[in-house]
C-alpha cells in the first residue's frame, strides 16, 4: 500500500517516473529471458513437484528443427528415393526386359536351392516388410495422400489399424531378419568371386553369366542390407515403441529420422529385389516359392554353387515328367 502512495505521488511529480519503472503487473518479466537462458542450456526446464519429470519441459528448441524435418524434407524423401527406384527399373525393364533361361536350355531336372525353413523364414519376413513398409508410408503420406480422398473417418480408421499393424508386426519383422541372418551368412561372405561379379556388373549389360556361388554379389549387397538396415530399424523402433525408455524427446527426434530415412532407403532396395525376384529374372520366385530350380538355371546364374552341391549326393532331386532329361 505504501509503495502504491510512493508511486504515485512520484507520477505526480514527475510524469515521466512511471515509464521508467518496470511494469508492476508483471515483475517477473525481466528474469525470463528466452535467448539468454537458451544459450546457457538446450531446453527450459522448470522445477516440478509431481513424479513425471518430463513435465518440467517448458521448451526444447530443437522440436522445431524436427518438425521442419517431419512435415518438410521427409514426405520429398520419401517420394524422390523410391520413386527414382521405380523409374530405373522401368527403364531397366523396358529396355532389357524379363531376363529368361531359354526354353530349349531349361533341363528339367530340379535341384533343391532352398528348404521349407529358410522358404518360411524368407516369407515370414517379407510379409511383415510389405505390411511395415505400408503402415509406415501412411505416417509419411497418408494425412497428405489418402485423407482427401477417403476422407478423414476412413482415414482414421485405417491409420488405427495400420499402426497396430506397425508395432506388431516389428517382432516377427526382427525374429525374421535374426533367423534369416543366421541361416545365409555363411553364404555371404563376401569373396573374390564378388569383385569379379561386380566388375562385369553382374552380366547385366553383356548378356554373360559371371562366376557366382550360391549368391551372387548383388544378393550378397541385398542380404548385408536386410541384415544391418533391419537392425537399425529394429534399435531405432524400439526407442519410439518405448518412449523416455532409453532415451529423451530430443533423443526420440534423432531416432525417429534415423527409422524413417532408413526405412525408406530398405523399401528402396527392397523394391529392385522384388522386382528382380519376380519379374526381372525368369525362375528366381519359383526357388523361393517352391525350393526347388531348373539346372539350367542354376547352371546360368549360380555356376560354383551348382559344382558344388552336385559334388554332394542326393541334391539333383528329381526329373519332371512332362520334360526331356537331358
Ligand atoms: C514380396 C517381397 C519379396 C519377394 C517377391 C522376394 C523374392 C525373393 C526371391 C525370389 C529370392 C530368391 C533369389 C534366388 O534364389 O536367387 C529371394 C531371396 C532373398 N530375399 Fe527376398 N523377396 C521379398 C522380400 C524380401 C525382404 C523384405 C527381405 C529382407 C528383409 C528379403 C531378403 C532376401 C534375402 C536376403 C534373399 C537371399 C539373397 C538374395 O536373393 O538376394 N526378401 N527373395
Amino acid at each position: 500500500m505504501m509503495i502504491m502512495i510512493v508511486f504515485a505521488v512520484m507520477t505526480l511529480l514527475d510524469p515521466a517516473f512511471a515509464q521508467r519503472q518496470p511494469d508492476p503487473i508483471n515483475p517477473t518479466r525481466e528474469s525470463v529471458n528466452e535467448p539468454a537462458l537458451l544459450e546457457h542450456s538446450p531446453s527450459i526446464k522448470g522445477r516440478i513437484t509431481i513424479l513425471d519429470s518430463k513435465a518440467a519441459l517448458v521448451e526444447q528448441p530443437q522440436g522445431r528443427e524436427w518438425r521442419r524435418f517431419h512435415e518438410g524434407w521427409m514426405p520429398w524423401i520419401g517420394a524422390a528415393v523410391p520413386g527414382a527406384m521405380i523409374l530405373l527399373l522401368a527403364v531397366f525393364f523396358l529396355i532389357k526386359g524379363r531376363i529368361r533361361t531359354q526354353p530349349n536350355e531349361l533341363s528339367g531336372r530340379k535341384i533343391a536351392r532352398y528348404n521349407a525353413f529358410e522358404r518360411f523364414t524368407h516369407w515370414m519376413t517379407a510379409t511383415c516388410f510389405v505390411i511395415l513398409a505400408l503402415s509406415g508410408l501412411n505416417y509419411i503420406f497418408g494425412k497428405r495422400l489418402l485423407m482427401p480422398i477417403i476422407g478423414p473417418e476412413a482415414f482414421s480408421a485405417l491409420s488405427q489399424w495400420s499402426k497396430y499393424a506397425h508395432n506388431f508386426l516389428a517382432w516377427p519383422f526382427i525374429v525374421g531378419v535374426l533367423l534369416m541372418g543366421a541361416v545365409w551368412i555363411g553364404d555371404n561372405v563376401p569373396n573374390r568371386v564378388d569383385w569379379a561379379w561386380l566388375k562385369a556388373g553382374g552380366g547385366l549389360f553383356t548378356n554373360s553369366h559371371p562366376n557366382a556361388g550360391r549368391f551372387n554379389a548383388g544378393q550378397k549387397l541385398v542380404f548385408w542390407f536386410a541384415i544391418i538396415g533391419g537392425l537399425v530399424m529394429a534399435a531405432s523402433g524400439m526407442t519410439l515403441l518405448f518412449p523416455f525408455t532409453v532415451t529423451g524427446v530430443n533423443g526420440m527426434q534423432i531416432t525417429q529420422a534415423l527409422h524413417a530415412i532408413v526405412g525408406v532407403l530398405f523399401i528402396t532396395v527392397m523394391l529392385a529385389h522384388i522386382y528382380i525376384g519376380t519379374v526381372g529374372e525368369e525362375g528366381a520366385f519359383e526357388g523361393m516359392a517352391s525350393g526347388e530350380v531348373d539346372l539350367a538355371w542354376a547352371e546360368a546364374n549360380h555356376n560354383l554353387w551348382l559344382r558344388e552341391q552336385q559334388g554332394k549326393e542326393g541334391t539333383v532331386s528329381r526329373t519332371l515328367k512332362s520334360e526331356p532329361a537331358e
